[in-house]
């Protein structure tokens, strides 16, 4: 009896040394970091950020993962242009079946970015998965397959705009969900049903997930931006990351030249992106201060 009270001290007084001899730049204990990138409404800047926040952190000196997880594959197609012949959608088919891979669904595309490509076949898995067995947590089991936590510094998930199986298997699989919200009328609007969804996958499913934050897109000086940004500070103020992404067309020529933003010459959203991947980094190693 005395002696478990004494082991019982003993492992309490070792945990709290461990914690006094971390410095700030230990952060590598939480990490690594799956995050989806998610909001239903379209057009919100999730695939710029799930490829520039990405890029961000690869040049942070991050070991980054980018999965693609909208069909409609804006992600892939601002990545490569190259034909993919296994993505995220056949390794799915694939674990469907309990059939092998053929390949690794993960290509690569720099030194410190690696990418899982999609294609259209994923939204007729979406009416697939509705009636699989533990359908929520095929991405799940995919990514614990593959490894990607032994691999990788932050694992980051471009979400379709919807709110269906397949966001359901992102927050099963992730460990935080960071929203971002464009700078117009309606940048309100789901967004506490999207609450409500990452609420139910708390409870039900993965009790580990939190919410990293709200990240402020595609902001110009007009009056609407303005009076979103009021609002979301006095609504989120916990939650909106203090740096925030302007709105310039940059934004579409990265995008349709498949250069990332940080590549491109005088580029202005690779600083947004690249102080917001510093801001996502802090925010992690605060937890432990
Ligand atoms: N910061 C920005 N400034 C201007 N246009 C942007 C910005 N971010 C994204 N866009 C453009 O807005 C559109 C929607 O962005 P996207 O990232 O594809 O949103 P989502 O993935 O949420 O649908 C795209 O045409 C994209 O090029
Ligand atoms: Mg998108």
């Amino acid at each position: 009896m005395h002696f478990s009270h004494f082991a019982r001290g003993l492992h309490f007084y070792l945990l709290i040394i461990l914690f006094l001899t971390l410095k700030k730049n230990d952060v590598i204990i939480l990490t690594p970091k799956i995050i989806a990138i998610a909001n239903q409404k379209g057009g919100t800047g999730k695939t710029a950020t799930t490829m520039n926040l990405g890029y961000a952190l690869s040049e942070e000196g991050k070991k980054v993962l980018v999965i693609d997880f909208d069909p409609q594959h804006n992600l892939t197609n601002y990545l490569s242009d190259e034909e993919h012949d296994f993505t995220i959608s056949e390794a799915i088919s694939k674990e469907l079946m309990g059939a092998s891979y053929p390949r690794s669904p993960i290509y690569n595309y720099e030194e410190n970015l690696d990418y899982i490509p999609t294609n259209l076949n994923l939204s007729a898995i979406d009416m697939q998965l509705i009636t699989a067995n533990a359908r929520e947590y095929i991405l799940s089991d995919i990514l614990t397959k593959l490894e990607v936590r032994e691999h990788y510094d932050y694992v980051i998930i471009d979400c379709m705009p919807a709110l269906n199986t397949l966001l359901i298997n992102v927050l099963t699989a992730a460990d935080s969900v960071i929203i971002p919200v464009e700078a117009s009328y309606g940048a309100f609007e789901g967004l506490e049903q999207l609450f409500t969804y990452v609420n139910m996958v708390t409870q039900r499913l993965n009790r580990g997930l939190t919410v990293d934050g709200i990240i402020y897109t595609k902001v110009n000086n007009t009056k609407i931006a303005n009076e979103v940004r009021e609002r979301l500070k006095e609504y989120y103020p916990q939650l909106l990351f203090d740096n925030e992404i302007k709105e310039l067309t940059e934004a579409r020529k990265s995008y349709a030249e498949r250069i990332p933003l940080s590549k491109m010459q005088g580029s202005r959203l690779a600083s947004d992106y690249a102080n917001l991947a510093k801001e996502l980094v802090e925010q992690e190693g605060a937890l432990i201060e």
